[in-house]
């Protein structure tokens, strides 16, 4: 899918399919109205008769219309004038990019009926790459090619967002659109890959092709390097696995000194199957725990994107890579292991399996003396519990950090809670055998606990914790990886870079 502005009258543009937007109180928009005038009343016509009224979530293709030059006119009801928000735009792209026809391969929107509730127009032009590439999108590589093709995905689409000048920022904006939806679909990709697929070592295949790719730096280290570095708790899930465990660095050195000085570091949880080990989840449901590398491939995701962007800043990318499955081999509830840091950690749940491989990485990722420290997961049913698949949990005791991060999300359109981590938490860590336990005693405030666990191993850091559990992927019919909090995290180093 190709995005570009272009400076044309709605009325005179050729293409296979013009969207304008209908009002349901202002009735048609400004370029609805030139369109309308050109075809003498096409578009009055179809309110009149009742098929358009410009009802949020309608839409009505009309065709073969004289005056115009485009083979299709789509009528997009956008619902009432004082509130398109973020969603109703985005519903409203999705809608169209559906609804324009399979032989449809150039399509164009009027920018400037497309105003957002409180976004800029760059913020526009970012949204409608985001939404038109979300309703492309599908996870079909390990579909055959006979059933890929029942489903009719149209011709590839050139999209024109419609501009009465010529305007660099819009253009500028599509671009950063285009680059943050290849991080989201990358992610998206990696997320819905199945376990026996996308392995530990898979991971870091695809760390090395995006090295490759955009010139990063990669280092994979395997369970030999990992033991010398005494990640003992890292070591400990990935014990009943016969898979080996990885553990990547991504270097993207946008910043152009040979130090690599001072980079953002982006922690991910790289669980390519969490069964729960010896702590074992119930049955049902348990295939979505092949999302719970999301984190990892947020991380992938949003370095791409960065990549694309060429920004000018330092970041690291850490993902602690393995399977977490029981076996005569896997750790036991009750065992006590080492961490890097040199705390000792009474395992009492093998399923709280997340903090025992991040903990390490945390550790690890402090040798570049980051700028700030971003972990991100899929740590905790608790935050799902708490907040749903709507925001993702935001856990830092650093307030400009914290401020940063929510900030990033509103501009994205990924939106984040922050969430507590105060020290009356912490209590609930105590173990009677080794420096803390990896569950809460009480087991209430769950992803509460979790981020306390975490934040024993960044003393005086600037770290913040994305608990993502709700938000990477979803369950049900619609099953599958969101992408998300690639636009978050690509937007928070964005405003970095600045
Ligand atoms: N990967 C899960 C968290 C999770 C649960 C993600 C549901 C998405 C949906 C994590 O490893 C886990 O199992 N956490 C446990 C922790 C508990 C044992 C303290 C949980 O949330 O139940
Ligand atoms: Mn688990
Ligand atoms: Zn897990």
């Amino acid at each position: 899918m190709e995005f570009s502005t272009k400076t044309a009258a709605p009325e005179s543009i050729q293409v296979d399919c013009l969207a304008v937007g209908v009002f349901e109180d202002k009735g048609m928009s400004p370029s609805a109205r030139r369109v309308d005038r050109a075809t003498q009343g096409a578009i009055r016509a179809a309110m009149a008769s009742g098929d358009m009224k410009g009802k949020r979530g309608t839409f009505l293709l009309l065709r073969s219309l004289r005056g115009v030059r485009c083979a299709r006119l789509a009528l997009v009801g956008l619902g009432k004038s004082t509130d398109l928000g973020d969603k109703a735009f985005s519903e409203a792209v999705a809608a169209t990019v559906r609804g324009c026809g399979a032989g449809v391969a150039t399509l164009a929107f009027a920018a400037g009926d497309w105003k957002v509730l409180d976004r800029s127009p760059s913020w526009a032009a970012r949204a409608l790459v985001a939404a038109a590439r979300a309703t492309r999108f599908h996870s079909d590589e390990l579909k055959t090619k006979a059933s890929r093709g029942e489903r009719q995905n149209g011709k590839p689409l050139r999209i024109f967002w419609l501009t009465e000048q010529r305007d660099r920022e819009l253009q500028g904006a599509l671009r950063q659109g285009q680059a943050i939806a290849n991080g989201v679909e990358l992610a998206k990709r990696l997320g819905n890959l199945p376990a026996n697929v996308c392995t530990p070592e898979f991971l870091a295949g695809q760390a090395r092709n995006l090295a490759r790719e955009w010139r990063l730096r990669v280092q994979v280290l395997d369970r030999r390097r990992i033991a010398a570095l005494r990640m003992g708790s890292f070591l400990s899930v990935t014990r009943g696995s016969d898979q080996a465990p990885r553990f990547i660095v991504l270097r993207y050195p946008g910043a152009g000194d040979r130090a690599f000085a001072r980079p953002i570091a982006l922690v991910g949880k790289g669980i390519t199957f969490d069964s729960g080990g010896i702590s074992l989840k119930p049955g049902a449901q348990m295939d979505e725990m092949k999302f719970d590398m999301c984190g990892a491939a947020a991380v992938l995701g949003t370095i791409r994107a960065i990549a694309e962007l060429k920004l000018r800043i330092n970041v690291v990318g850490v993902v602690p890579a393995c399977e977490n499955l029981p076996s005569g081999h896997a750790t036991k509830p009750g065992d006590i292991v080492t961490s890097m840091s040199g705390q000792t950690i009474e395992i009492l749940n093998t399923d709280a399996e997340g903090r025992l491989i991040l903990c390490d990485a945390l550790t690890y990722v402090q040798r570049f003396h980051p700028a700030a420290i971003i972990d991100i997961a899929t740590l905790t049913g608790a935050c799902v519990v708490a907040l749903g698949n709507v925001h993702s949990g935001l856990f830092s005791k650093d307030e400009a950090l914290a401020a940063e991060l929510l900030s990033a999300a509103k501009a994205a359109g990924d939106s984040a809670w922050r969430m507590p981590l105060d020290e009356d938490y912490q209590e609930q860590l105590k173990s009677n055998f080794a420096d803390m336990a990896n569950i809460g005693l009480a087991g209430n405030a769950g992803a509460v606990t979790a981020a306390c666990f975490l934040s024993r191993f960044v003393k005086d850091q600037r770290w913040a914790h994305l608990d993502i559990a709700g938000t990477a992927y979803r369950g049900g019919p619609a099953k599958g990886a969101t992408g998300r909090p690639v636009p978050l995290l690509t937007e928070f180093v964005l405003s970095r870079a600045a």
